[in-house]
């Protein structure tokens, strides 16, 4: 890839952008994997607060914890050249029950507009170190058994597939893979 991309958290500059991506996944009624709680919370400024309180277990809030919820840190993919947000990701910082078994360790996307140039490939490899550094040595990523783009995305970083796991609520089949940091 020769394009420059920048991997950085989710910061209130960047609040217009998030609602134009929010909107543009709404537009073509597709999943908006990996950026929390992006779906509910149509005020970006709300959303960047939230995002940025999750981190940490100080931060996150008595009802999230009491919910189960573990910290997690949500960045965005920014091409350098326009400036532009092309993806989101978000990490994990331990797993619940859920994610231990469907969600994992990891959730991404790319914006609609943006697809098929490499970008989930690039952006899930640059955000591995960040994963080690926060203490993990393997992680975790599951994705609906038909999507290949996301299979493909993850194998590029060394996925090993592990099992495939019935989601009941959403009615899915999940594979489950490995990446070794
Ligand atoms: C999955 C997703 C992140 C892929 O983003 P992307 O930037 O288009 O992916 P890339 O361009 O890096 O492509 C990754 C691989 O998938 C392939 N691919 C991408 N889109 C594809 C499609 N629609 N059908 C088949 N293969 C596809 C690419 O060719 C590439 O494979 P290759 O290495 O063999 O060439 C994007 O489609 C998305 O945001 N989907 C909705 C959210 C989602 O599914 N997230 C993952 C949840 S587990």
């Amino acid at each position: 890839m020769r394009q420059k991309l920048v991997l950085m958290k989710v910061c209130f500059e960047y609040a217009k952008q998030i609602a134009e991506y929010r909107q543009e996944f709404l537009d073509c009624g597709d999943s908006m994997d990996g950026c929390g709680s992006l779906r509910r919370i149509e005020d970006p400024f709300e959303y960047i607060q939230r995002s940025i309180d999750c981190e940490n277990l100080e931060t996150m809030g008595k009802d999230r914890i009491e919910k189960g919820r573990v910290p997690a840190t949500q960045f965005m993919l920014i091409r350098e050249t326009d400036n532009r947000l092309i993806g989101m990701i978000q990490i994990r910082h331990y797993f619940n029950d859920y994610l231990s078994k469907f969600g994992g360790h990891i959730g991404y996307s790319v914006r609609p507009s943006e697809r098929r140039k490499g970008y989930a490939k690039e952006m899930l490899k640059m955000a591995l170190p960040y994963c080690k550094e926060i203490g993990l040595d393997k992680v975790m990523i599951t994705c609906i058994d038909s999507n290949v783009a996301s299979e493909k995305t993850i194998c590029s970083c060394g996925g090993v597939y592990e099992s495939t796991i019935y989601e009941p609520d959403e009615k899915v089949n999940l594979k489950r893979f490995w990446i070794s940091l």
